[in-house]
């Protein structure tokens, strides 16, 4: 190992100071996050108190996290790293429906419910139905499907961030497909809202001229046997910021019209109290684990 410290052989020495017998996808990720990492410092010529300052960042995004609050993640998701993770290890498989982040309030797995049972518990918002068929790659329908529904109420806010407000569990429903593998609920149609920007995250954001909103959208985890689970959205199409998500989340194939519906003989066969509703289909493609 070289004793004499340059820029050049910085990254070198580090390497080399790994034990033989690191583990060897440890080292590929360390050897590549070092010289990542140097050769940055080296490209903007970092400075002392840039240093610092990053690593006063990094602590307050430390500071910031509790069980309820992960300010990584959320910086990770301002930065695209969260999407591009998630695109890596979801790579498009044929038709199957794709992916997109978890995001911070899946929570807990939602309350098991019946098909075409209301989600929102408020009764405030436009009435919306959702409807669905779960099928694997080569269209056979998938009965017993499980889908997880989780979203933000027509405010843009979720049941757990209005514990005062909203009762627990509104915008959540766990169901299961029929034995057509088809599902539908009721709920109402989304907001779009802000990310939480009270912390690194929205600092980041301000300092970047950048907003904090996500278009609106419904969360699905979307399980069945034999099959990947699929972690995804339905965004709604005509929503505000469906160009410019903050997170980056946004798949074209994954924006759905949310249509208006006008004809009362459809609001009586979805059991809502009358017109106009909205109504969007979300066909979801499932691939198979191997
Ligand atoms: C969400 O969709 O719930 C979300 C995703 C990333 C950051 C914040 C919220
Ligand atoms: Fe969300």
């Amino acid at each position: 190992m070289a004793t004499d410290f340059t820029e050049e052989t910085a990254a070198d020495a580090v390497i080399e100071s790994f034990a033989p017998d690191t583990s060897p996808r440890l080292r590929e990720v360390l050897v590549s996050l070092v010289r990542h990492l140097h050769a940055f410092a080296r490209d903007v010529e970092l400075t002392i108190p840039e240093w610092e300052a990053a690593i006063d960042f990094l602590t307050r995004t430390g500071h910031q996290c509790d069980d309820d609050r992960q300010e990584f993640i959320l910086l990770s998701d301002v930065l695209g790293l969260s999407m591009l993770v998630e695109t890596i290890s979801n790579r498009k498989f044929g038709v199957a429906t794709e992916s997109t982040v978890l995001g911070p309030f899946h929570v807990v797995r939602s309350p098991a419910r019946e098909l075409g049972d209301n989600i929102d518990l408020v009764g405030t918002g436009t009435p919306c139905v959702i409807t669905g068929r779960v099928a694997a790659v080569d269209g056979t329908p998938l009965p017993g499907a499980l889908l997880d529904v989780w979203q933000a109420n027509d405010q843009g806010f979720y049941d757990v961030q209005q514990p005062a407000v909203q009762p627990r569990t509104n915008g959540r429903g766990l169901f299961e497909t029929n034995h057509e593998g088809e599902f539908w609920f009721r709920t109402i149609v989304p907001s779009y809202y802000p990310i939480p920007t009270d912390g690194p995250a929205g600092e980041l954001l301000n300092a970047t001229g950048r907003h904090a909103f996500r278009p609106a959208h419904i969360h699905f985890i979307v399980t069945a046997p034999g099959y990947r689970d699929l972690t995804t959205h339905m965004f709604v199409a005509a929503s505000e910021y469906i160009e410019s998500d903050t997170v980056f989340a946004v798949k074209k194939s994954l924006v759905v019209d949310f249509n208006e519906v006008t004809d009362p003989a459809l609001a009586k066969r979805w059991n809502l109290p009358g017109v106009p509703f909205r109504h969007a289909n979300f066909d979801i493609i499932m691939q198979p684990t191997s």
